[in-house]
């Protein structure tokens, strides 16, 4: 045997391999990468530049008075001759102990500063003010909260003060700059307009929120306590970022500028109102301050006095809107690619659904469904009957939705193009002579201006039936690309030049644009019925306020592991930002999902509050009937437990419409004197209930999940873990057993056991009551059930009843809404039910009890007689299944474990 000819052909091979491996890394890389040429950092921009560096102002505040409950003062420099003009500092105050500060250059009486951007229609109307007074010399209270004053050597700063602690300190570090748009532009000047400020947050090193991007929740540092540069700052600017990057500062394709802090005693936080381009410095230390700056705009900032998480939710919500009721097949699961070929293909997968008995409610077509990518209209080839499509999927109780792009094919004889050309409803280019052209799907392409109030009617009507021909009131919108994504412009987004109605320049509204394309679809929705219906519509760019318009998901992630991970904290930073209506793509937009890969994301998916798979043009088919059966039967499995769930997500999302809490929830938000759970963000909380524990990693077959003080419930199987103070516990895991979830001690939990073809289908079901026994034998629960599309409930036509168990009592009465409502001018649900529905509760499972020797249940009928009975019951593994009480889901009742 010739030993030398061996050990070099075996050298070839490795060699052979090692080539091939670093081809193959090389060629995945180039498929599976962020393109980092084509975005600029802070150092490309102007003024990140400018102001990222030591640029220090040293202002201190002079003639201050407040009058009418408002505060003004002047802002002026210290330091002779520099270049830093006086400025006017007004601060308001509204409810809930929330301060609102403005600052602008000073002019003088009478000049206004039409120069800088006031931003509308983010702030709901239904806020109210609460005049200001100096409770003693530089201390404004609003009753609530405090503002202290002080003028110190090298500047003055503004202590933000709740419960009588320092939360928050404005200009710690005198970063305040306010470049003045009113000079006159000279060889030294060029009449720049960024803005610059610091906010310390006192005692926090856990900062969150500025979604959009896919970093964990706990924001890390971007500078470290000696102002060296640690990354590039948190960017603010709404793009379309082509195979994004995990753990990169740079921004997604949305917005919302609220930053908070919190320690194990208080929670503050700003909100800055500016949707012109904002990066954000997050300097470490012993406690964390934020640098912010704006490229234009006004300097606009709430400050938010928790003091908990999930107080600054509400006061975001009560400044910026609660995200209504949505329709209730919006909360089940929806099946999308890019793209259903055809008619053909759309009867197919949807039959398939039926034959594998998998629920799904709305199947989505992307834009190959037109004719050219020009929306509102159907590829008459592909989709020749799009009416009789939709109403053959509707006969099933399903829906459909189709996308419709912002940006319009310029090509003559397309009715919108044409409408839009001879009414000038286009964004106009940088001089203003002609219509901004760009490049995106169709070809040369221009953007409706949705900024003006007269296009947003005119876009709204384009979803009238009439106007969207093949359209039918089964048929909801996906609204995409409206960063806007322009594949010819800068940054793949829109030349900051381009003109808006009322002389806007692009940079002072870039942020909004998409946030306006939701007001409008919105406004489409609603009148295209008369009123009659709930809007459905997912965005993908958004702004603080657009949860009152849209759901939102988190865009185009990749069929990779670290994807599916880094979906729960994307998930939960816009969630506890004032975006409830959220979720990823389930199975990752790139690439081809491995098998367990898919059921993985499909067992967390269906948990997100808006679930839907969705997956690439050149990707594989991925419907869930094409990995095995035995897969197949998981992804079943795994639909199928969202369904039961249906209940509660409604109940949870007809509360959250009231109280501005989100869906899902960080474990923070519910147990914020546990600073475990500070940097918890790979498991989340279905309303304060459920514990859901996504298994990230492949191959796992153990898990550890840190359960919060008190006692929780395998969901599933009612295995009691006492948690004590709050520990870590090791859970078995595997395909089969799907990923953990566990019922807090202390609630009662409404479910749907059948299962059906789709939400439609599950109406008239009967009820499982899921009672789960804190230590002290107590739990509390609510249900809310209405026609799932009207807006009726407004008028009453609804059922919201309270479940409560102690002493060895359930009792069931009518829920009383009134403790949930926010803001009582926004709400608009009366208080009086009187929706009669025939649905009972078929069974009541209790975890925590011991064996009672009877059960006796108690209850007025239909027509008022009352009855009594024993139900029969079983008892095991230390779970209480109580069989067939047959109690009508609105009688008063109570039953009583002897
Ligand atoms: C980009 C979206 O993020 C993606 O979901 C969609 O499939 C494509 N645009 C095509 O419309």
């Amino acid at each position: 045997m010739n030993t030398n000819k061996q050990t070099a052909g075996l050298r070839l091979v490795v060699v052979g391999v090692v080539l091939a491996v670093v081809l193959m890394t090389t060629l995945f890389h180039s498929t599976f990468a962020m393109d980092k040429s084509k975005f600029e950092n802070c150092d490309q921009k102007g003024f990140c530049k400018r102001l990222r560096g030591s640029k220090k102002s040293s202002y201190i505040i002079s003639s201050q008075k407040v009058e009418n409950g408002v505060f003004t003062a002047t802002l002026e420099n210290k330091e002779e001759g520099s270049t830093f003009d006086p400025l006017t500092l007004v601060i308001e105050s509204y409810e809930n102990g929330i301060f609102r500060m403005k600052i602008q250059e000073k002019v003088d009486a009478g000049v206004t500063l039409k120069n800088r951007y006031n931003v509308k229609d983010v702030i709901v109307d239904s806020v109210a003010k609460v005049p200001i007074s100096e409770s003693k010399q530089n201390v404004l209270t609003n009753g609530n909260s405090d503002l202290v004053l002080e003028n110190r050597d090298d500047g003055f700063k503004i202590t933000f003060k709740v419960n009588g602690e320092d939360v928050i300190v404005f200009n710690e570090k005198n970063l305040l700059v306010v470049e003045n748009v009113l000079r006159e532009k000279n060889e030294n000047y060029d009449g720049e307009s960024a803005l610059g400020m610091d906010f310390t947050y006192v005692g926090s090193t856990n900062l969150y929120g500025l979604p959009e991007r896919a970093m964990r929740l706990s924001l890390p540092p971007t500078k470290d306590a000696d102002n060296n540069i640690l990354t590039e700052p948190y960017r603010l600017y709404n793009l379309d970022i082509f195979e994004y990057e995990l753990n990169n500062p740079i921004g997604l394709y949305g917005v919302i500028p609220l930053l908070y802090g919190i320690t194990s005693k208080s929670a503050a936080g700003v909100f800055v109102l500016n949707p012109s381009e904002t990066f954000v410095d997050i300097i470490g230390g012993s406690q964390y301050s934020s640098h912010w700056i704006s490229e234009t705009g006004v300097l606009d900032v709430f400050f938010l006095p928790g003091p908990s998480p999930k107080s600054i939710a509400k006061q975001m919500a009560y400044l910026t809107g609660t995200a209504p009721l949505p329709q209730r097949f919006s909360l089940g699961h929806h099946q999308c690619r890019w793209n259903y070929k055809d008619e053909e293909d759309v009867r197919n997968v949807n039959q398939k659904f039926d034959e594998y008995d998998i629920p799904y409610d709305v199947l989505w077509l992307d834009i190959e469904h037109t004719d050219g990518k020009k929306y509102f209209t159907w590829d008459s080839h592909t989709f020749p009957t799009p009416k009789r499509m939709q109403e053959d999927l509707a006969s099933k109780g399903r829906k459909m939705v189709t996308i419709s792009d912002p940006h319009i094919k310029r090509e003559n004889g397309y009715f919108v193009h044409d409408e839009a050309t001879r009414n000038g409803y286009y964004v106009k280019n940088s001089d203003g002579t002609a219509d901004y052209e760009g490049h995106c799907w169709p070809g040369s392409s221009s953007w409706l201006d949705y900024i003006n109030p007269v296009v947003r009617e005119y876009y709204a009507d384009l979803y009238s039936f009439s106007k969207y021909e093949g359209s039918t009131e089964n048929l909801y919108t996906w609204i995409d690309m409206n960063e806007p994504s322009v594949f010819s412009g800068p940054e793949i987004t829109m030349d900051k030049n381009a003109l808006h109605h009322g002389d806007l320049r692009h940079r002072e509204v870039h942020n909004m644009y998409g946030f306006y394309q939701s007001v409008a679809t919105n406004l489409g929705h609603i009148k295209r019925r008369n009123g009659e219906d709930r809007p459905f519509i997912l965005t993908r760019s958004l702004f603080a306020g657009s949860q009152r318009y849209v759901a939102k998901w988190t865009g185009d992630n990749m069929a990779e592991w670290s994807h599916l991970d880094i979906a729960q904290p994307m998930i939960l930073a816009l969630s506890i930002s004032g975006m409830p209506f959220v979720g990823a793509d389930v199975g990752g937009f790139f690439g081809n999902p491995e098998e367990e890969l898919l059921v993985r994301w499909y067992q967390v998916g269906a948990f997100y509050p808006f679930f839907r798979a969705h997956a690439h043009i050149e990707t594989k088919r991925r419907e869930p009937w094409l990995f095995g059966d035995h897969n197949t039967q998981l992804i079943r499995k795994a639909i199928a437990r969202r369904y039961t769930l249906l209940p509660l997500y409604y109940t949870i999302a007809f509360e959250s419409m009231l109280t501005g809490e989100p869906y899902v929830r960080p474990l923070f938000m519910e147990y914020p004197n546990d600073a475990t759970t500070f940097n918890v963000d790979d498991s989340f909380l279905v309303g304060t209930d459920l514990l859901v524990k996504p298994v990230v990693q492949k191959g796992a077959s153990d898990i550890l999940v840190y359960l919060p003080r008190g006692v929780w419930y395998d969901y599933e199987t009612g295995q009691k873990f006492d948690a004590g103070r709050g520990k870590n516990v090791s859970i078995a895991t595997s395909l089969d057993l799907s990923i953990p979830v566990f019922q807090r001690g202390g609630s009662i939990l409404p479910t749907q056991q059948r299962l059906r073809r789709s939400s439609q289908q599950m109406v008239k079901d009967p009820f499982t009551l899921t009672v789960a026994l804190n230590r002290k034998g107590e739990a509390l629960g609510t249900l809310y059930l209405d026609d799932g599309s009207t807006f009726n409930y407004r008028n009453g036509d609804y059922v919201y009843r309270q479940f409560s168990f102690s002493n060895n009592e359930l009792k069931a009465v009518k829920g009383d809404i009134s403790p949930l409502i926010l803001n009582t001018r926004s709400n608009t649900v009366d208080s009086n039910q009187n929706r009669k529905v025939d649905n009972i509760i078929e069974r009541i499972v209790i975890y925590g009890a011991s064996k009672p020797s009877s059960i006796s249940l108690q209850y007025a009928s239909h027509d008022g007689v009352d009855l009594l009975m024993s139900p029969e019951f079983t008892f095991e593994n230390n779970v209480l299944t109580i069989r067939k009480p047959q109690i009508p889901i609105t009688a008063d009742f109570v039953l009583k474990l002897n």
